[in-house]
């Protein structure tokens, strides 16, 4: 078994979700290129569905493979997502955007009934934190955003190249990741920060495939 076959089957597991006439929406990514093939190989059986991307690659990948891709513009809400992750935990939080993603990722994700990653074991993490935390930037606000994630205790390196928003990524790394959420909310009151990949709330389940064994972890809602 190889880290593409264990993608391939999240990949496909996931895709057994998808039901006649939904709205799917389409992360980014190689795991998600999977997920893609297995959902074109359906509609090329005759599953009618739509769906929407997260970014210009996989609309073209979907559209070459048969798939009707819906400008998301025109779109309020999304049935099923179907994305990758970078860093996932058993609380379900993830960190996103090697692929630079991960604005568009959170805009569908937010209009997503249901939200699901796939992922190879490699992603699987105890406590997210590790990998390097993408965030979208305005061009004109990058000193200035810098200099705040330096008050953050970040290092924080500046991506080649624009997203396909036009817009800058700087990889930050956080001296200390314990609390998350209050990151996350430093970052969304940052003038300029457009958007980041600490996804603590959008993601419903996870389909994990470690040696071609998927396993599917669902989010818990305590009530109170
Ligand atoms: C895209 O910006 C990302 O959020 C990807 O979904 C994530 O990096 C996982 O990508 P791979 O499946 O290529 O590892």
């Amino acid at each position: 078994m190889t880290q593409d076959d264990d993608k391939r089957a999240a990949a496909e597991a996931a895709v057994a979700e998808v039901q006649p006439d939904m709205l799917v929406g389409l992360g980014t990514g190689s795991t998600v290129r999977f997920a893609i093939e297995a959902l074109g190989r359906r509609v090329a059986e005759g599953l009618r569905v739509t769906a929407v991307a997260t970014s210009v690659d996989s609309a073209t990948c979907a559209a070459a493979l048969g798939i009707v891709v819906r400008d998301f513009a025109e779109v309020a809400r999304v049935d099923l997502t179907i994305d990758g992750a970078d860093e996932i935990d058993d609380r379900l939080w993830a960190i996103k955007g090697a692929g630079g993603a991960m604005l568009r990722e959170k805009i569908v994700a937010a209009a997503s009934t249901r939200m699901v990653v796939i992922a190879d074991a490699s992603k699987r993490v105890a406590a997210i934190g590790a990998a390097k935390l993408p965030i979208e930037v305005l061009p004109f606000a990058r000193g200035f955003v810098i200099d705040r994630l330096a008050m953050l205790d970040a290092r924080v390196t500046v991506r080649d190249g624009v997203t396909d928003n036009g817009n800058l990524v700087l990889d930050a790394l956080f001296a200390d990741f314990s609390d998350p959420r209050s990151l996350a909310m430093a970052l969304d009151a940052t003038p300029g920060v457009l958007g980041h990949g600490l996804f603590l709330d959008e993601v419903d389940a996870t389909y994990v495939a470690d040696g071609g064994i998927v396993t599917r972890l669902e989010r818990v809602e305590v009530s109170v």
